[in-house]
């Protein structure tokens, strides 16, 4: 008979493992600076936390599928299948950042901004996001760096 604190080790192994990364605002604010992500083709830090709220929550974890194309989005800024990273499922993939999708949904989120950088080159820019187009451009964005020690 297993022991309970056996029994224990394997529940908490299980939490461990299933988790993932949250972020809170400011941190997120935070490691996006630190990664280059401020004023990055014209965009402030706060128009890209504004998108990682709408898109994932500030999940890392956090992956959609979609019905239209069968493409799936991954990971805190919701990259796309078809256009970015490879998912070995989506017909007529392009992985133009050349990778395996799910290095989006690490907790290091380092995978996702470097991809990021990349689909905001594109001419459409940050309207690549729906979350960012809905729900981002053209609003006053203060409050998503607001209170980090980076307001400026
Ligand atoms: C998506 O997958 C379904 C089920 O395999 C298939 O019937 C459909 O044609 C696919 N759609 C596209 C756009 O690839």
């Amino acid at each position: 008979m297993k022991s309970l604190m056996q029994i224990l080790g394997v529940l908490l192994l299980t939490i461990a493992l299933s988790k993932g990364k949250t972020f809170e605002r400011c941190e997120l604010a935070k490691v996006m600076k630190g990664q280059g992500l401020d004023g990055y083709k014209g965009y402030s830090l706060a128009n890209w936390v504004c998108t990682a709220f709408y898109e994932s929550s500030f999940n890392t974890q956090s992956k959609n599928f979609n019905p239209g194309d069968n493409s799936t989005d991954y990971g805190i800024l919701q990259i796309n299948s078809r256009w970015w990273c490879n998912d070995y499922k989506t017909p007529g993939a392009h992985n133009a950042c050349n990778i395996d999708c799910s290095a989006f949904l690490s907790d290091d989120i380092s995978e996702s901004v470097n991809c990021a950088k990349r689909v905001v080159r594109d001419p459409k820019g940050m309207n690549a996001w729906v979350g960012w187009r809905n729900h981002c451009k053209g609003t006053d964005l203060s409050k998503w760096i607001k209170g980090c020690g980076l307001d400026y």
